[in-house]
């Protein structure tokens, strides 16, 4: 504390801030949120409204130029879409000898970093047709990728994609064949599948597109820059837990653990509600509600009634009903029933954040173009408090 005192009293501006939860690290006008009244617009729309309104090619618009498109700007951005969906031959064959059993996260961020490599004419960031190049394959090409992916994963030959398909119709297809984005329960998927896009489409500072701005602050290009937020994704308390919960829902379920015994358990701090909690949200997050309704809506749609989804209601009903949750401004996040629509879609669970990676890449590049084009950003490049040994001198050299 002394050292600390003094570090301060040195230079009056280091401030220590575990997790940043009160740094805020640059201005935006991407997205704004309201955590304590549960408020998330983007560019100024409330999520509802989008979520009912609009597609996920236009909330692409959106976020990353700023404005909803014109119907002809929609079919423009669209059609560049098909248009660049494709991947190289050679990156295909990378693809092809990736290990099979490496998780699709790993994979899908090496195969995002080396876009860079296959495509070295969109990496200067001085020249904005580069840029949007970059935009442009990144948006296009990351289904087509992590589709591939998913279909080396379970030994099945990639599907290419179709021109004449939309940009969900097309990842559906390129993933399960042309079954999922057909008939009455294909195009409830499609629906289903592009409302979650737009849900998780951008969230301001969080721990993914912090790092894109951080990777990106030091003129890094975009596609490294992405790759960096694919990997912030990746993780358990990220992205990572709409896989998480639905492994803890299915530990449950196969240990037949009672759920206020797992409950003791979270509390005693043996193990954490995953899909629960939020760094900004204290009192709800608006896109768990739109989703608690969309996996209502997909799920009753099933012969039989699903297991984990009723599993996820009585937990959540249980947890709210605890002083201990709500004491701490506890609720469900996001992730708390994405898995299990997922999982009735039929992703395998190791999918699941890959597709809030698909969702989230519109975020991330509105984040990187924004801060690039801000004359006043500067490398990020944080202060530590030092808490190691003072001078010593190397042994036998006294
Ligand atoms: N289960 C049990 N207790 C929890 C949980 C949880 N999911 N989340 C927070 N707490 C408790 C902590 O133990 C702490 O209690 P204490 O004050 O008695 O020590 C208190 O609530 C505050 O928690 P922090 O970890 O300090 O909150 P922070 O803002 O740092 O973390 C996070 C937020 C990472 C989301 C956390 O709530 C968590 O781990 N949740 C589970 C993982 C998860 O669902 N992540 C997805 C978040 S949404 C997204 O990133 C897309």
């Amino acid at each position: 504390a002394i050292e600390v005192k003094s570090l301060l009293a040195k230079t009056g501006k280091v401030a220590l801030d575990p997790g940043f939860v009160n740094t805020a690290s640059c201005s935006s006008a991407i997205t704004y949120i309201d955590g304590d009244a549960g408020i998330l617009r983007y560019r100024g729309y409330p999520i509802q409204e989008l979520a009912t309104g609009s597609s996920f090619i236009e909330v692409c618009h959106l976020l990353i130029y700023g404005e909803l498109p014109g119907p002809g700007e929609l079919k423009e951005l669209a059609d560049k879409l098909r248009q660049n969906a494709g991947i190289p031959d050679e990156m295909r064959t990378m693809l092809d000898a990736l290990p099979r059993e490496g998780h699709p996260m790993t994979l899908l961020g090496s195969a995002v970093n080396l876009l860079a490599a296959y495509y070295p004419d969109s990496v200067d960031l001085s020249d904005p047709d580069q840029v949007e190049l970059a935009t442009i394959r990144l948006l296009a090409k990351l289904p087509t990728i992590a589709a591939h992916i998913y279909r080396n994963s379970i030994g099945e030959q990639p599907v290419d994609p179709d021109p004449s398909l939309g940009y969900v119709e097309n990842f559906l297809h390129m993933t399960f064949g042309k079954e999922k984005g057909e008939g009455e329960l294909g195009s409830l998927f499609v629906k289903a599948m592009d409302l979650l896009l737009i849900l998780h489409a951008d969230h301001e500072q969080n721990c993914s597109t912090a790092t894109v701005r951080v990777v990106g602050s030091s003129e890094a290009d975009i596609y490294g820059s992405v790759s960096g937020g694919i990997h912030a994704l990746f993780g358990p308390l990220h992205g990572g837990a709409n896989q998480a919960v639905l492994e803890m829902l299915e530990e449950i379920r196969s240990s037949g653990t009672d759920l206020d015994t797992f409950l003791e358990r979270v509390k005693a701090r043996e193990t954490r509600l995953m899909g629960f909690g939020h760094r900004v949200y204290k009192n709800f997050d608006p896109r768990s509600k739109e989703i608690k309704g969309l996996a209502s809506q997909i799920l009753d749609n099933q012969e039989r009634p699903d297991e984990l989804f009723e599993l996820a209601l009585q937990l959540e009903a249980k947890a709210l009903a605890d002083p201990y949750f709500t004491e701490r401004k506890l609720y469900p996040n996001v992730d708390f029933y994405t898995g299990v629509i997922y999982r009735a879609m039929g992703f395998p669970t190791t999918m699941f954040t890959v597709l809030f990676a698909i969702g989230r890449l519109p975020g991330w590049i509105a984040h990187w173009r924004e801060q690039a084009a801000d004359q006043t950003s500067r490398i990020a490049r944080p202060r530590q408090l030092y808490t190691g040994p003072g001078q010593r001198s190397y042994p036998g050299r006294a």
